[in-house]
Order: structure tokens, then C-alpha cells, then sequence
């Protein structure tokens, strides 16, 4: 039995069927998007994304080739109380797809082999590309998901959802919506605010800062995934800046997992002291660096500083920050 950071509930689960299982905030997330009559899961592993579907839809039917994975998702269906699950040990390519009576489809196919994340469809498992024409030949809607990090090229929507893991991983997934249950081209959605921002396609026109404003902003994963900080940077009245966002006034955004404010710029060999300038005691590195040279840099750092300020430097853009807390009251962009 195994919860940790993903169910609000212990559930039976093997390592690896946990590690592929759907945390509860976003498979809830994306029944909200999947509710109907019957709901037809192709993969559905331990169960993660099935009871999902089975608290808002009227049935579902669940398949997994794996027999192990239907018993432990039938006892996780039972332990959340659910009955309206019908359980097929079968691949999914052998099922009759006519025959089944459910109003739409979803699949989450495996993305991991040998222990490691894939990046790419033709290496999910079931293929992607085949679970595509599989489920479009006989639904009008349905929905895919997919490696974040994948190149897609089928015209459907593409979500990105960022949700906070308590182990504190910045995690994103992306969910491919077809037919009729696609709302834009591409979408973001950070969880639990449930803030969303949807474009056909990325036009935003505002020209990038060329210097940082008073704060500045770290996007989500779901964000950077998604290419989507200059169309972020437009619905808040912002500019986009390297890898932040900037505005003059204090924003608010469940898009934003920091805020800064903006305190200087550095040059490599005067670090120490614009730090001291600041009344620094302690810093937090930012930057493309190992673990080991990271701390290394810290402890040599802040051995020469004797302030009392905490400031966080970024390293390969030369900037010396502050952080703002993140108001934790829900709901925040428009
Ligand atoms: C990522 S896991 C699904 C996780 C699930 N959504 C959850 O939240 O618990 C993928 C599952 O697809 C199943 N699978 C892989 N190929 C399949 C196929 N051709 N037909 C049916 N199931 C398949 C695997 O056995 C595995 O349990």
C-alpha cells in the first residue's frame, strides 16, 4: 500500500505502477475535463486516473494488459467505494472498440522504460501514434497523455498541468485532448488554483524588456513547457525577461512558482562585493551548475559576507535578487 505524495489515501500499488499512476489533484483535474456517460481508460494501470473518471462519469470501463495491475486497481476502487467500474484484463488493441458502449476515451500510456522517462510517442507504450488512429477511428472525442518534454504534431490540444508535489519536484503533464474535447491549440493549467491559459496558437505581440522591472516572476513548468511566458507576460500586463517575467507593480498568478524583487545586476569577479553592498549573510544559487560547485560557490561566498539579508543570485544572468512570498489563497489570474 502506498500514498506518499500523490493520493490523499493509501492504495495498492506496485513501484513502478505507483511512479506511472496519476496523482489525485491532476487525475481529478482532468475528469472534470472527461466527464460523461461511460468513459473508456485504455491503460489504466493501478487505478490513479480511473477512479478519477469514476467520480464524476456514470460508468467506466477500465483495461490494462497487465492482470496484476487490474487486481490492484479493482481493490483500489473498492477502497474508494466505487462500483460503477468494469475491470478487462486485455490490450487494448484486442478489444472490439464497437461493441463497447462508452462515450469517450482516454489513455495513459506507459512513459517510462528500464526506470527511465521517455521523451518521445513512438516510445510509449502502447505507441502513441497507433493509439491515435486506434481511438480516432471510433470516437469523436478523446484524450492522450503524453512525455511533457514531446514534440507534437497532431491537431489536437495541448495541456500542460503543473502541480505541487509534496517532495517539492516541479512536475508538469501533458494531456492531449482530440475531436471534441479540444478547446484550443494549447493550454496551461496549474493545480490546485486550477488557473488556465489558453491560445489556438502563440501570438502574443509584446516585445520582450530589455531590462529587468522593479520584480520579477519564475514561471511554472506547466508555463515554460508550454512556451507560453510571452502569452503569460500579455494576460498580466507584464513583459517577458530571460527566463522571467517582470512588471514595475507586485503581481499575483498561480502561474508564478517565485517572486523577486529586483535588487541588481553583478559582473562575475565583483559578486562579493555587490552582495556586501546589499548587506548579504546568506545567498541561494541559481544557475546551470552541479550540486557539488553549487555548494562549493555558497560556502565560499558566504564566508565573506556578514550581513543579514538572505539573496538569491542568478548565476548565468547576473542578477541579485529578493524573494516575495506566494499568497496562498487560491484562485489568482484572471
Ligand atoms: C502509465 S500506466 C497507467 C497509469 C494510470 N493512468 C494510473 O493513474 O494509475 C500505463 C499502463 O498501460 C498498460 N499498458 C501498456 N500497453 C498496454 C496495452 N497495449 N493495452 C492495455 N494496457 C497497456 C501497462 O500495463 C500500464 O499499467
Amino acid at each position: 500500500m502506498k500514498h506518499y505524495d500523490k493520493f490523499s489515501r493509501e492504495l495498492y500499488a506496485d513501484d513502478e505502477g505507483y511512479e506511472s499512476a496519476t496523482p489525485e489533484v491532476v487525475a481529478d483535474y482532468r475528469a472534470s475535463r472527461l466527464r460523461c456517460g461511460t468513459a473508456l481508460d485504455c491503460c489504466c494501470g493501478i487505478g490513479g486516473d480511473t477512479i478519477a473518471l469514476a467520480k464524476v462519469c456514470e460508468n467506466v470501463i477500465a483495461v490494462d494488459k497487465s492482470a496484476e495491475r487490474i487486481s490492484m486497481a479493482e481493490r483500489n476502487a473498492l477502497l474508494c467505494g466505487l462500483k460503477n467500474i468494469k475491470f478487462v484484463n486485455s490490450d487494448i488493441f484486442a478489444c472490439d472498440l464497437k461493441r463497447l458502449e462508452a462515450d469517450l476515451a482516454f489513455a495513459d500510456p506507459q512513459r517510462r522504460r528500464d526506470g527511465k522517462r521517455v521523451n518521445s510517442l513512438d516510445e510509449t507504450e502502447p505507441d502513441t501514434a497507433r493509439l491515435v488512429s486506434f481511438l480516432g477511428g471510433r470516437f469523436e472525442g478523446f484524450c492522450i497523455e503524453a512525455p511533457s518534454t514531446a514534440e507534437i504534431s497532431y491537431d489536437c490540444e495541448r495541456e500542460y498541468v503543473s502541480w505541487d508535489s509534496r517532495r517539492g519536484k516541479r512536475e508538469c503533464i501533458l494531456s492531449l485532448y482530440f475531436g471534441r474535447l479540444r478547446r484550443c491549440g494549447i493550454s496551461a493549467v496549474a493545480l490546485p488554483t486550477g488557473d488556465r491559459i489558453e491560445v489556438e496558437e502563440h501570438t502574443a505581440e509584446r516585445s520582450d524588456a530589455d531590462k529587468p522591472r522593479d520584480y520579477l516572476y519564475e514561471p511554472k513548468v506547466c508555463i515554460k513547457r508550454a512556451s507560453m511566458e510571452r502569452d503569460l507576460a500579455e494576460s498580466l500586463d507584464c513583459s517577458f525577461y530571460g527566463p522571467f517575467l517582470t512588471s514595475d507593480s507586485l503581481l499575483k498568478s498561480g502561474f508564478f512558482e517565485n517572486r523577486f524583487a529586483f535588487l541588481s545586476f553583478f559582473e562575475r569577479d565583483r559578486l562579493i562585493e555587490a552582495l556586501r553592498a546589499l548587506g548579504a549573510g546568506k545567498v541561494v544559487l541559481r544557475g546551470k551548475m552541479q550540486p557539488e560547485e553549487q555548494m562549493r560557490m555558497k560556502e565560499e561566498i558566504e564566508r565573506r559576507l556578514d550581513g543579514e539579508r538572505k539573496l538569491h543570485v542568478f548565476v548565468d544572468e547576473g542578477i541579485i535578487c529578493e524573494s516575495l512570498s506566494i499568497p496562498q489563497n487560491g484562485r489568482s489570474h484572471p
